[in-house]
């Protein structure tokens, strides 16, 4: 239909000009821009907080810019919503997600499409079946999304971009959800349609996976574009360009206290917990975490690992069994107790345990109110200085009044981390803590990890993130289907007999 590809121009599938998006006084995009060809990846680089999410808001029509241009095969158009940007062939798949929760994936996958018509569920299920099957994207029509790990529910979003048959393709950071295997499954898929003609724009931290996906790489730092390179340009010369300066990358240290055990900080002991349909989740989990280690949990998303932190933070209730902090006995405790007892926790889903909508400040503050209460009220200067100190000593790229609805995805995970951390606690359960974070947050959040460690802290660390396992993790168990199947030192894990089992083949010994 366009008038480029008829006479075989070579006009980018979408180009911007000089945009520009200002909040107050903020300029998150500052006349940027960017285009992506038929065919092509062009991938989109920078730091938490440079612009990369706002700017294809832009392209979507979730948000509007306050100048500049966006031309679809070469022609003006005016994207006022994200219906005109489906019409117009832009597909988003975006950084938070956007599912009807207590709705199933079928359901989820059509809604929006039917125009009103009522949905013919049984049609949608083959429908969405024949299209994962078909996109090599792996999920349960029948499933509903609420009870759906994270990386399950990425992989429902991106099913859903693809289903509406778009020619541009917008994955604010898909893969930060996923692990190596599924995000190998992606990118072959990705590479059957690109070969079809489809256009991707990537966003992602992960710089291997830009080298290994994209055609073109570009940076932008505190919304300026500052260059736009070749998709094989080194790891190290991208971290450059997003940061203006040279990385340093952390070092593992041994553990300090390896000597004798000393009692566990944390003993769990045949614990067990129902998940979706009552299917158990959990299953005779047992484990102890001593003072100064960290005990790493390995395996595929939806294996029983939100169970798990559910659990353990008072979330969710345990069927059985039994844990212990400091020789007290905690299962199926409040939150608040659990809080009380010593456990820290920074959750899987940053955004449902902060309240986006109050200021930095309040969320600083809000697990530990009482501290705050003066005669019946709350003290309100003693909140911000709260928050000022803790801004300052977290470098938060935010002031005490802003909202948390407003940060970056990186600030974000400081103003997590900075909550919990501030508590001290004797436990800390952390799960995915650098999901969707830029080089050097990432850096960041780890060494704080390590500093809690060598403060004689007992830290179970769930992650995805096999090469964050084995950076940070002394010891390591595998989950399957709610089962620890293997349990090594992180120093004498094997990659590969890791990704075994945690596809579920083999028990180590
Ligand atoms: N609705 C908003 N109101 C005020 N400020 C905003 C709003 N949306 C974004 N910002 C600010 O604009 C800047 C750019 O944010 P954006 O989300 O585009 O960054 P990003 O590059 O996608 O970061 P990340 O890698 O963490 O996802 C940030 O400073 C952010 O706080
Ligand atoms: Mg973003």
């Amino acid at each position: 239909m366009t008038a480029g590809a008829v006479s075989g121009s070579a006009a980018p599938v979408v180009e911007l000009r000089g945009i520009t998006k200002r909040f107050g006084d903020l300029v998150a995009n500052d006349r940027v821009d960017f285009d992506v060809g038929r065919g092509e990846v062009h991938a989109l680089l920078g730091e938490n907080g440079a612009g990369k999410t706002t700017l294809m808001r832009i392209v979507y029509g979730l948000t509007h810019p306050d100048a500049g241009q966006i031309l679809v095969g070469g022609r003006p158009v005016a994207i006022r919503s994200p219906k005109d940007a489906i019409a117009a062939g832009i597909g988003m798949v975006t950084q938070h997600f956007s599912l009807v929760r207590p709705m199933t994936v079928a359901e989820n996958v059509v809604l929006g499409r039917t125009g009103g018509i009522r949905l013919e569920m049984a049609a949608a299920a083959a429908r969405v079946a024949e299209a994962s099957e078909r996109l090599g994207i792996r999920v349960d029509p029948g499933a509903v999304v609420a009870e759906l790990s994270v990386g399950e529910q990425q992989r429902v979003e991106i099913l859903k971009a693809l289903a509406r048959d778009c020619r541009v393709l917008i994955l604010d950071e898909p893969t930060a959800v996923l692990v190596p295997q599924e995000v190998e499954a992606l990118f072959a898929t990705l590479r059957r349609l690109l070969d079809e003609g489809l256009s991707v724009v990537f966003i992602s931290h992960k710089l291997g996976e830009v080298r290994a996906i994209s055609d073109r790489v570009s940076v932008l730092r505190r919304g300026v574009m500052v260059g736009t390179v070749e998709g094989s340009t080194d790891e190290r010369e991208l971290a450059r360009m997003m940061v203006g300066r040279p990385m340093l990358g952390i070092r593992r240290t041994e553990r300090a206290g390896a000597g004798p055990p000393s009692t566990p900080a944390l003993s769990v002991r045949d614990l067990g917990a129902a998940g979706v349909h009552g299917l158990p989740a959990l299953v005779d989990l047992s484990f102890d975490v001593q003072p100064g280690e960290i005990l790493g949990v390995a395996g595929v998303s939806g294996n029983g690992q939100t169970e798990l932190v559910g659990v353990l933070s008072g979330m969710r209730h345990p069927s059985g069994g039994s844990i212990v902090v400091d020789g007290v006995e905690l299962a199926g405790a409040s939150p608040r107790r659990l809080m009380a007892a010593g456990i820290g926790r920074i959750p899987e889903d940053r955004h449902a345990s902060l309240i986006p909508d109050l200021s930095v400040a309040y969320n600083l503050a809000i697990e530990r109110l009482d501290d705050f209460r003066r005669g019946g009220l709350l003290d309100e200067p003693a909140i911000r200085e709260h928050a000022e100190q803790l801004i300052a000593r977290f470098a938060i790229r935010a002031r005490p009044d802003d909202r948390v609805a407003t940060l970056s995805g990186g600030n974000i995970q400081k103003v997590l981390l900075a909550r919990v951390l501030s508590r001290d606690p004797r436990v800390l359960v952390v799960a995915q803590p650098t999901r969707g974070l830029d080089v050097g947050a990432t850096e960041y959040v780890r060494s704080e990890l390590l500093a809690r460690r060598a403060a004689g802290t007992a830290v179970l660390l769930v992650s995805e993130d096999l090469d964050e396992l084995l950076a940070l993790a002394d010891r390591l168990i595998v989950l399957y289907e709610g089962r620890i199947v293997g349990e090594m030192r992180a120093g004498d894990a094997d990659p590969e007999q890791l990704g075994m089992l945690m596809a579920g083949r083999g028990r180590a010994a």
